[in-house]
């Protein structure tokens, strides 16, 4: 596994990998892995011939008062991980490597950006959007990873790749879970064992508004008022929002009647936590 931390070093070793006729799959991550990476990792690794991994902190989808200073970097494990895992290249850049001194340009991608995490994260999507462009463009990839986990991240970049015709496919992988349903996130290490069971509270909820709906419900707020009651039973009040919106557009709904994603972010003491489920009703009676 090669690891470089240059654009220069990076393209040099993407134009070896396509004079030798491999396709390039990406996998862009902002590092202090876990199985829902590496899980990406072996999607690329199952469809590309090559597999680039990016681990980039990227400072502009940060706003000033989030937890960038603090974020996890366990470069040496991370490494080890990827080695393990059969990465080919890993790219380690610097912030200055990413962002010359006179940077100027940024990605905004509109409507889908705005609401949720947008609303909540003004400036994240086109930090976002900025990165995984630059990281696109740097890597020449046949095929881009991502987790739905970061469901909105997944059609603010789809939104982006088609708006701007850039030459990729997306491929949105499943949430990988712990056995008791908390998704994987690089954030749970900031919760106490106290904070994680009260986190194990969100998945629930979703996996509450699934059965609702795969049952029959078809009123939103029936659903919606019984996953803000498992969150409000576990603890949990700091709660940005909890929504059953239409996958697409990011709409809400209010009578269910095709596929919805049940979305939730939450705060667990200082940690903000999202996740989120699709629901495919079952068929009217
Ligand atoms: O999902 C992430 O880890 C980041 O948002 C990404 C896509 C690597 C861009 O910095």
């Amino acid at each position: 596994m090669e690891v470089v931390s240059t654009t220069g070093e990076l393209r040099t070793a993407v134009a070896a990998a396509r004079r030798a006729n491999k396709s390039v799959g990406l996998v862009p991550t902002m590092g202090a892995l876990h199985e829902g990476h590496l899980s990406l990792v072996d999607a690329s690794r199952a469809e590309c011939a090559w597999t680039v991994v990016t681990i980039f902190v990227n400072p502009l989808q940060f706003a000033a008062n989030e937890d960038l200073s603090n974020y996890p970097r366990p470069i040496g494990d991370d490494l080890a991980k990827l080695r393990l895992r059969g990465a080919d290249l890993v790219f380690t850049p610097t912030d200055d490597e990413m962002y010359r001194i006179a940077h100027g340009t940024f990605v905004d991608v509109g409507v889908v950006a705005r609401p949720l995490e947008g609303a909540f994260r003004p400036s994240h999507f086109r930090g976002v959007a900025t990165i995984v462009l630059k990281l696109l463009n740097l890597a020449s990839a046949d095929r881009a990873y991502f987790g739905q986990k970061d469901f909105q991240q997944t059609l603010v970049v789809k939104r982006m790749v088609a708006d701007l015709n850039v030459s990729v496919e997306i491929r949105v992988c499943p949430t990988v879970r712990e056995a008791d349903g908390l998704a994987l996130s690089s954030r749970n290490a900031y919760l106490s064992p106290d904070e994680r069971r009260q986190a194990l509270a969100i998945s629930r909820s979703l996996r509450e508004a699934k059965a609702m709906v795969t049952g029959g419900e078809r009123n939103a707020a029936s659903v919606l008022v019984r996953m803000r009651a498992i969150l409000a039973e576990a603890g949990i009040t700091q709660i940005d929002y909890v929504v059953l919106a239409d996958p697409e557009t990011l709409e809400n709904q209010s009578k269910i009647s095709g596929p919805t994603l049940a979305a939730i972010a939450a705060r667990i003491g200082s940690t903000r936590l999202i996740d989120n489920e699709l629901i495919e009703p079952s068929p009217e009676p």
